[in-house]
């Protein structure tokens, strides 16, 4: 009896070593494996993103596995991501991040992501992405008064953000703040005007005392003691006039740095990116080619799930054959795109 056992672990060990620990053939888009592989990659974008706010997760649109040997593939990953309220410099991790609401004028993303899974381990060799905004017809049909997203350069804007940074300033002893970037604003004119900002700022070399003498010479700290943050204002202009601002210093974070578009870095008002945009889109940091192999013809999206399409049919016909289905038997999920996590848009 003994001898049979070892004989059986003896046949049965080559064959256990010969299959490799790699992923099983087609993922489904919910797979825990999907899901690993995508959260790895939406903490790439965001950590690799130098404009506007963190995105996060909404669908897996697709996935596809191409193995190139022994506990090492390849994955090409279709995200669905949706705009969060927290800014690329904030210290906030994801998961404690608000998704931006359908009636805040939502931003979404799109990004394609080749991705390495080598002896377990993720790396990302290519990511390529944009992001837009929801059309306006569609928040005002669920919201007609909703204050709908406007350019960045407005002069509303641009106006409301000034106002308001000074108005802080003159308010705030300590750190005197410059604009980094507008990050978002909303403008609505029923039933009253309202013009709403967001702005990235960093703390100047300055005081509030020091910038009265010469603000000119108020410069952004340097890289190893910079200190970002972040403001939001209201500003009311109609029926009556009002002025709302909070700005909250994210303190040094050693590493975290801010790319300026262009040269301008005095001046602050540097939008130079977002002209004419009203948000800031995810292809200025994410444009890699390479990528994108996935939307021609090696990620054709009929291949992809055909065969695990098929398969499931061929299980479902089986299980139907010898078990009958209890009363309310739904069939399972199609293995992608996957579940939504937040809202469709
Ligand atoms: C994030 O959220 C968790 C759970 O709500 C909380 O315990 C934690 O302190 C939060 N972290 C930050 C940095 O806000
Ligand atoms: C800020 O830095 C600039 C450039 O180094 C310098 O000229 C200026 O005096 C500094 N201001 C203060 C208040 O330290
Ligand atoms: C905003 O930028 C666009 C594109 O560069 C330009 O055509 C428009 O005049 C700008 N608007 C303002 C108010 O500066």
């Amino acid at each position: 009896m003994k001898a049979l056992i070892a004989l059986i672990l003896l046949v049965q060990l080559p064959i256990h070593k010969a299959v490799p620990a790699a992923p099983p053939a087609p993922l489904g888009c919910d797979d825990p494996e999907s899901e690993a592989a995508a959260e790895f990659s939406v903490n790439y974008i965001n950590g690799h993103s130098h404009h506007g706010y963190k995105f996060t997760l909404n669908r897996i649109k697709n996935i596809r596995i191409i193995p190139q040997g022994l506990n090492n593939y390849i994955l090409l990953l279709e995200l669905h991501l949706l705009e969060t309220m927290c800014h690329v410099l904030s210290p906030t991790p994801l998961e404690n991040c608000t998704v931006r609401s359908f009636v805040q004028h939502a931003v979404e993303g799109d990004c394609d992501i080749k991705l390495q899974k080598l002896n377990g381990k993720f790396s990302v060799l290519a990511s390529k992405c944009h992001s837009h905004a929801d059309s306006s017809e569609d928040v005002l049909q669920v919201c007609p008064v909703c204050p709908l997203l406007t350019s960045l350069n407005n002069t509303e804007v641009l106006t409301a953000v000034a106002t308001a940074l000074n108005d802080h300033n003159s308010k705030t002893p300590d750190a005197y703040l410059r604009l980094l970037e507008i990050g978002r604003a909303n403008i609505q004119y029923e039933p009253a005007h309202v013009v709403f900002v967001e702005f990235a700022v960093a703390a100047t070399n300055c005081s509030a005392e020091d910038a009265k003498v010469s603000v000119e010479a108020c410069q952004l700290l340097p890289e190893d003691q910079s200190n970002f943050g972040f403001c939001t204002a209201t500003m009311v202009k109609r029926p009556s006039q009002d002025l709302r601002v909070g700005c909250q210093l994210y303190g040094h974070q050693p590493g975290v740095t801010y790319s300026h578009p262009g040269h301008d870095t005095s001046a602050g008002l540097s939008p130079s990116v977002v002209q004419g945009f009203i948000n800031h889109n995810l292809r200025l940091s994410h444009n890699n080619p390479f990528a994108s192999e996935s939307s021609s013809s090696e990620f054709p999206a009929s291949a992809f799930s055909a065969k695990s399409v098929a398969k499931r049919a061929v299980a479902d016909v089986a299980q139907h054959d010898k078990v009958p289905h209890p009363v309310g038997f739904l069939p399972p999920p199609p293995p992608c795109p996957g579940k939504i996590r937040h809202f469709k848009i």
